[in-house]
């Protein structure tokens, strides 16, 4: 089996990247962040405070998270109902953010991720997979954009979903979420010594995602 960690800040283009060259190479698409979006979803429904780790930690054993495939696409399942729309909210951005700095939710979902890579050639997006989760992939990239690129990426987005975004704020929030990111104790944000860093703040989304397939195939042969 082929494994292709993908790392990188948030708003890097990661998922949309990935997930294009996984179906362009017949891989499957794992993206990791859904799960920590997951176990926030969990903390607010269940009112939990999450500057409370202990709190956080005592949700685990009650929680059951899946990842399905649907026609190719990933679903994410929390106590047997799907919630991939559900997580995408700011508020379980920010509560997953928070969740992911716990070592407990890390242990929690490490095998889930595992669990992929030992049946099928998989392309994996997160922040800890060339790291941690996947230390053997076979590629390793780590992408990135300026956090000014990202921003105005972001603020394209919510504009053409007719959602009215500030650009200021979001360059603040990816700041802050960068910091969180790369200084939490455990697994930080950093590329793997062996991982191949790919900038995108000059590519638009088809160089990226060929210069993505060209760096697999450069190294998988
Ligand atoms: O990629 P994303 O925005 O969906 O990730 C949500 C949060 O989960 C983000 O704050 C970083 C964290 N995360 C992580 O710590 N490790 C991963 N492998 C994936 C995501």
């Amino acid at each position: 089996m082929i494994s292709v960690a993908i790392d990188g800040p948030a708003g890097a283009g990661k998922s949309t990247i990935a997930k294009t060259a996984a179906s362009k190479l017949g891989f499957i698409y794992v993206d990791t962040g859904a799960l920590y979006r997951a176990v926030g979803l969990q903390c607010i429904r269940k009112g939990i405070n999450t500057e409370d780790n202990a709190a956080i930690i005592s949700v685990l054993p009650e929680t059951e998270i899946k990842i399905v495939f649907r026609d190719g696409e990933q679903r994410v399942l929390l106590d047997g109902s799907d919630v991939s729309e559900e997580i995408r909210t700011e508020q379980a951005s920010m509560t997953a953010s928070k969740v992911s700095s716990v070592p407990e939710v890390r242990a929690f979902l490490l095998e889930l991720q595992r669990s992929f890579a030992k049946t099928d050639n998989v392309i994996m997006d997160g922040r800890d997979i060339g790291t941690v989760v996947l230390p053997d992939s076979k590629v390793k990239i780590f992408l990135t954009a300026s956090p000014e690129a990202r921003a105005r990426r972001r603020t394209a987005q919510l504009e053409e979903k007719g959602v009215s975004a500030d650009y200021e704020t979001i360059l603040s929030d990816i700041i802050k979420r960068d910091h969180n990111d790369t200084h939490r104790e455990t697994a930080p944000l950093k590329p793997a010594a062996d991982s191949i860093l790919l900038d995108t703040t000059e590519l638009d989304l088809e160089q990226s995602i060929n210069r993505i397939i060209e760096i697999i195939k450069e190294n998988v042969q």
